[in-house]
């Protein structure tokens, strides 16, 4: 039983940091009302969409469910501290996750055969230096640590600054400027930052690099997209600071809330802890689990441009609808045992990504980022010991455990 009104719960960041309270409240909407109107306290109401297969119903149809202008949840008096802090408008400018056709197509197009699997491979021995080095600093931590903070989260803070071209020196601002960015209401996670500073803090850091990739453009993602010209031109400067705002943003906690979760998720399933050190050909299976499991991507929005029925409702042009990815990824009617984790399902068509043509531009990167990471962590330790609470980040969009305390027994 929930003590809140499930309208309430929905948008509320609390919800998210505790898991079984947010699985609760999602189990209940996909038994009772998987197409949920929705009228929470503060918001604009939406409804809310639990069931695997309605999300991919949407997520399919870019032309009927559009990204704009409503990409993410926002409080009504944030909508109206945002619409000042740009005078008028929804954001900062636009990141193709708020894009729809045709410049969807056009502005994904620039970066997207350079995250194809194959081109990635390009990267692959950089991406593998940079988990030995986070695995060197894991073994001189000592035994006990902060498994997430310590270990999970600055690797891939660290990927995202390798294929952007940043200075590693500039590690802790990239890594406020995320945690604000993603810190939803959690105070320690902002930093005294919200969505609109650090979005600020990320332009001031960017502007430099975009217009030093333009002077010396080299094969990284960050002087590709600087150097696209489109008609002649340079693409707008808004659009080039909200792409690598996008890509530094996106690829982090994702990727780090992944890690520290399937951490947890074996320490709390040991049999799945022995079989993937028993066989590390199981990894690729294993991190498609994690993905599922964490789905540190709470939701995104879009917008209906047309009346559409769904489940019997009816959904008018102009509502907005919240797609709950984890609650798509325990759906009972698509995974079997779906509150189980196993680290070999297969099959496994998780929506952690996604789905359509907004599916995550980073997921091989994601991909092979796990994968490179558990194949030298496994082999390091014997089994971790949970020595604390683990912790949540209290936010509504992305993220997942801000703590795991650990206590480590090394092969
Ligand atoms: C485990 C790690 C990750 C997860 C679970 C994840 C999840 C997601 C999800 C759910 C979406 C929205 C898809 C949709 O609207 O259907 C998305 C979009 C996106 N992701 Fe990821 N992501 C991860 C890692 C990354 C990385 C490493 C990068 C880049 C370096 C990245 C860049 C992006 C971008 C740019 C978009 C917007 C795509 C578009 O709208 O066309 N992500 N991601």
């Amino acid at each position: 039983m929930l003590d809140q009104s499930i309208d309430d719960l929905i948008p509320d960041h609390g919800t998210y940091a505790d898991l079984e309270r947010q699985h609760q409240m999602y189990t209940d909407l996909r038994d009772g009302d998987p197409v949920h109107w929705t009228e929470p306290a503060g918001y604009r109401p939406f409804w809310t969409i639990t069931k695997y297969n309605d999300i991919m119903e949407i997520e399919r149809q870019q032309d009927k469910f559009l990204a704009q202008p409503r990409s993410k949840l926002f409080p009504i008096e944030f909508e109206r501290k945002m619409a000042e802090a740009t005078g008028g408008k929804a954001h900062f400018g636009r990141a193709i996750s708020q894009m729809d056709q045709p410049d969807h197509r056009i502005f994904r197009g620039i970066a997207n055969e350079w995250f194809m699997p194959n081109a990635l491979e390009r990267i692959r021995p950089d991406v593998d230096a940079l988990a030995e080095r986070s695995m060197k600093e894991f073994r001189a931590l000592g035994s006990d640590m902060d498994f997430y903070h310590d270990v999970a989260s600055p690797y891939p803070l660290r990927v995202i600054m390798l294929i952007l071209g940043c200075d590693f020196a500039d590690e802790p601002r990239l890594r406020a400027a995320t945690n604000g960015y993603f810190a939803g209401n959690d105070p320690e996670m902002s930093g005294g930052m919200d969505i609109i500073k650090a979005t600020q803090e990320y332009f001031a850091y960017f502007e430099p690099i975009a217009a030093e990739r333009r002077r010396n453009p080299s094969d990284d993602v960050a002087s590709i997209i600087a150097n696209t010209k489109i008609d002649g031109a340079y693409i707008d400067d808004g659009i080039v600071k909200m792409y690598y705002v996008a890509l530094a943003g996106a690829g982090h906690d994702t990727t780090g809330s992944t890690s520290a979760g399937g951490v947890l998720a074996m320490m709390q399933n040991p049999s799945e802890w022995d079989k993937l050190k028993a066989d590390p050909e199981l990894t690729k299976l294993a991190v498609e689990e994690m993905i599922r499991w964490v789905s540190p991507v709470k939701h995104f929005m879009r917008t209906a441009a047309v009346d559409y029925e769904l489940r019997g409702k009816t959904i008018k042009a102009g509502d907005s609808l919240m797609l709950a990815y984890p609650s798509g990824n325990r759906d009972e009617e698509i995974f079997e045992d779906p509150f189980t984790f196993r680290i070999d399902r297969k099959p496994n068509r998780h929506m952690g990504f996604g789905f359509g043509p907004h599916i995550c531009l980073g997921m091989s990167l994601a991909r092979m980022e796990l994968q490179i990471f558990f194949r030298k962590l496994m082999p390091l330790v014997k089994r971790f010991e949970l020595t604390g609470t683990p912790r949540w980040t209290q936010t509504n969009f992305v993220g997942g455990l801000k703590h795991l305390p650990v206590h480590v027994e090394w092969e």
